[in-house]
């Protein structure tokens, strides 16, 4: 069982790298336990069940059975991954889905106008709503809120430097997993929705969006030490 940890321990490093994708490829991981199940019961030939095993005349070919479904079953989502790596189709779609996001999700629509100012200068309302959204976990599908990654009361954590220059810009995590060479403050507001917060993007004219995007503006003139209007 070498080559099965190796490529557990390579997927479980793949997966700490992933953001965008957890969902999708653990629902392929599940897929892939259930096809690795049933090539078990065609290599026995028979149709698997407790009989079956027990008069196995090759008993070390029921052990193997044995022990891949209950790994399976033990090692929970991990193994999981492992079985569908294991499967050639699967392995190349879980790559794919582990390397890149969907960029046309975050990136703005055509027929799309912003209704907040990239500049500043956005309503106090706006900028208020912004900033209670950025404490609402409801947004996600995992329990965190922008500010569990990027901190509370005006601590602005979690950025880079690149995050000292106005809208648009390059962010590394939208250039790596979405492809994007920049970004406007609502677009970097998907990305961090679609991957880390592992939710749907926010629908380009709401007002959910464009509060998120004005109060993004002015925590970054915060960041950058210049003045600010929260
Ligand atoms: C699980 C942690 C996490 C959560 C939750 C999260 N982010 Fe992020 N955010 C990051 C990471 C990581 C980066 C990427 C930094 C980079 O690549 O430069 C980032 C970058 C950003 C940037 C770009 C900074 C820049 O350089 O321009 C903005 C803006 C941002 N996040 C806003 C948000 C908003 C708004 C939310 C909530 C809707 C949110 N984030 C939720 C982790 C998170």
């Amino acid at each position: 069982m070498t080559t099965h940890d190796e490529k557990r321990r390579r997927l479980l490093g793949r997966l700490g790298r992933c953001l965008v994708c957890t969902t999708p490829v653990l629902a392929l991981a599940a897929g892939g336990a259930a096809l690795q199940a049933s090539a078990g019961d065609t290599a026995s030939g028979t149709v698997m069940s407790e009989e079956t095993l027990l008069l196995a005349s090759n008993q070390a070919e029921a052990e193997a059975e044995a022990e891949a479904e209950g790994e399976a079953e033990a090692e929970g989502e991990a193994e999981a991954e492992g079985e569908a790596e294991a499967e050639g189709e699967a392995e190349g779609e879980a790559e794919g889905e582990a390397e890149g996001g969907d960029s046309a999700a975050v990136t703005r629509p055509d027929d799309y106008t912003p209704a907040y100012r990239e500049d500043g200068a956005n309503d106090p309302e706006l900028l208020a709503r912004g900033e209670e959204l950025y404490y609402d976990t409801s947004l996600s599908s995992n329990g965190l809120a922008c500010a569990s990654c990027h901190g509370s009361d005006g601590d602005d954590v979690g950025y880079n430097a690149t995050f000292e220059q106005p809208f648009p810009h390059q962010v590394a995590m939208a250039s790596e997993q979405f492809g994007m060479p920049e970004v406007h403050a609502d677009e970097m507001t998907q990305v961090c929705m679609v991957a880390p917060m592992e939710a749907d993007p926010l629908p380009w004219d709401s007002e959910d969006l464009t509060s998120l995007s004005a109060y993004m503006v002015e925590v970054q003139k915060r960041f950058a030490g210049e003045a600010h209007d929260l």
